[in-house]
């Protein structure tokens, strides 16, 4: 049987009965255990040396996971510079945190060989090749340079822009170009699907073939929608048990009755953190009935620090929680809890399982696990609702969450005030 490489910017090497890992790491872990193989990336070590080394190799019953370690310069242009300051930003629509430079592109362009060098030679003949994010994009080119005419898929885990927005990038074609060299492209929503066809008929002159595939300079690239998904039993049954985390325990207690608002993201500015807070002001402010009858708990994992837009979003943050609990805290009650440390998975799920509502209002997002998560967590027989920005992936699937644009503050609130009124019979057939 054909082993499954998967190839990736971070390995997430699992301890024996984790769960902690989040996202992306639980797909790809969930699909090597099924077909056995490799998984190769960094693992996010610094090392001295100009050129990495061969990968470091880390055996965990079928996986092979490979490692390899970058130097301080080339981790600050692929990864700080070019994948999170250039790429992400633009992919999320985000311009006032794009800032182009010409080094952070070569580095990312260097990188991708040494990722390439590495695992050429950890490949065998019917070896499936699957490429994740967008960190990745020149790694087809480059492997087949290698010598590598293996089939290799891609998948985009974060938005694809319209093609106005992607010609802000000054290699837009070369993005292009490089991501038909791979013989299959995947995305998360039609509309990540529609915006990359379009870049690459209009850039490219490739046409649309009907059997969803691009022609392209003779070659066709097969493309297609499929969203990423959680495991529905491992989170019920991670939920389901909250008694067994002392944890959650401990969260029911201090709520002495009241109802919980929980959100949790990575501290990223796509994930719309400050607009949440304002969003949440603004209902206290409508709505003073909900003053001392609900707490609101953001839980933020630090992300990407070296980063001055995430150290931005970080300080606005903390300025926007000063103004509310200032204003609104009463001395027997405050109106959000701020924890900003990344949580076990498990104790997370169950945290979701208390909370009677979620909120997943992300400013632009490939998919948004977190609003999967939130709902699987929940208890069929009393289920809580969940706030969603329209601009998320999930948003095309969860279409009986409560939908909302989470720029606009009033919207939000109100449909926080909807959510925490709603009947349990309507609560549990959105959640059916
Ligand atoms: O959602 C995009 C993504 O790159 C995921 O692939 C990843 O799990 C997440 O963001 C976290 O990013 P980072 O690896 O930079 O912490």
């Amino acid at each position: 049987m054909s082993r499954l490489i998967i190839v990736a910017n971070r390995v997430v090497i699992p301890k024996e009965g984790d769960h902690s890992a989040g996202g992306l790491a639980v797909g790809v872990l969930s699909a090597l255990d099924e077909l056995g193989g490799v998984w190769f990336g960094c693992n996010g070590q610094i090392t001295e040396d100009p050129k990495p080394r061969p990968p470091k190799i880390t055996e965990r019953g079928n996986i092979t996971f490979a490692t390899i370690d970058l130097n301080q310069e080339d981790h600050d242009g692929y990864y700080n510079g070019f994948s999170n300051n250039i790429l992400w930003p633009l992919f999320h629509y985000m311009l006032g945190y794009y800032n182009y430079d010409r080094s952070q592109y070569e580095a990312y362009e260097r990188v991708n060989q040494w990722f390439a060098d590495g695992l050429i030679p950890l490949l065998e003949p019917d070896d499936i090749i699957w490429v994740h994010d967008y960190h990745l994009i020149p790694l087809a080119d480059k492997l087949r340079q290698g010598g590598i005419d293996r089939p290799i898929g891609f998948f985009l885990h974060v938005p694809f822009p319209a093609y106005g927005m992607l010609r802000v990038l000054p290699i837009s074609r070369k993005i292009l170009e490089y991501l038909c060299r791979f013989d299959l492209v995947g995305f998360q929503t039609q509309s990540d699907l529609d915006a990359f066809c379009d870049a690459v008929v209009s850039s490219l002159g490739a046409s649309m073939e009907e059997d969803h595939t691009l022609l392209v300079d003779g070659r066709k690239v097969r493309v297609g929608v499929f969203p990423i998904g959680v495991d529905l039993d491992q989170i019920a049954e991670s939920a389901s048990s909250i008694e067994r985390y002392e944890y959650a325990n401990r969260l029911i207690t201090s709520l002495a009755g009241r109802n919980l608002i929980i959100g949790a993201d990575r501290l990223d500015y796509s994930k719309g953190i400050p607009e949440r807070l304002r969003s949440y002001e603004r209902l206290l402010e409508k709505f003073p009935q909900y003053r001392g009858r609900i707490v609101y708990m953001q839980i933020s994992a630090p992300s990407r620090t070296d980063i001055r837009g995430y150290q931005d979003i970080k300080n606005e943050v903390d300025a926007l929680l000063g103004g509310i609990t200032g204003q609104y805290s009463k001395f027997d009650w405050v109106p959000i809890r701020y924890i900003e440390q990344a949580f076990e998975r498990d104790i997370l799920m169950a945290f979701f399982r208390v909370a009677k509502l979620g909120m997943a209002t992300p400013l632009r997002d490939g998919m948004n696990l977190v609003a999967k998560e939130y709902m699987a967590a929940q208890n069929p027989e009393d289920p809580g609702i969940l706030v969603l920005s329209k601009l998320a992936g999930s948003a095309k699937e969860l279409t009986d969450a409560i939908l909302v644009n989470p720029y606009d503050p009033d919207e939000v609130a109100t449909g926080i005030e909807r959510g925490l009124e709603m009947p349990l019979a309507e609560r549990r057939d959105r959640y059916q």
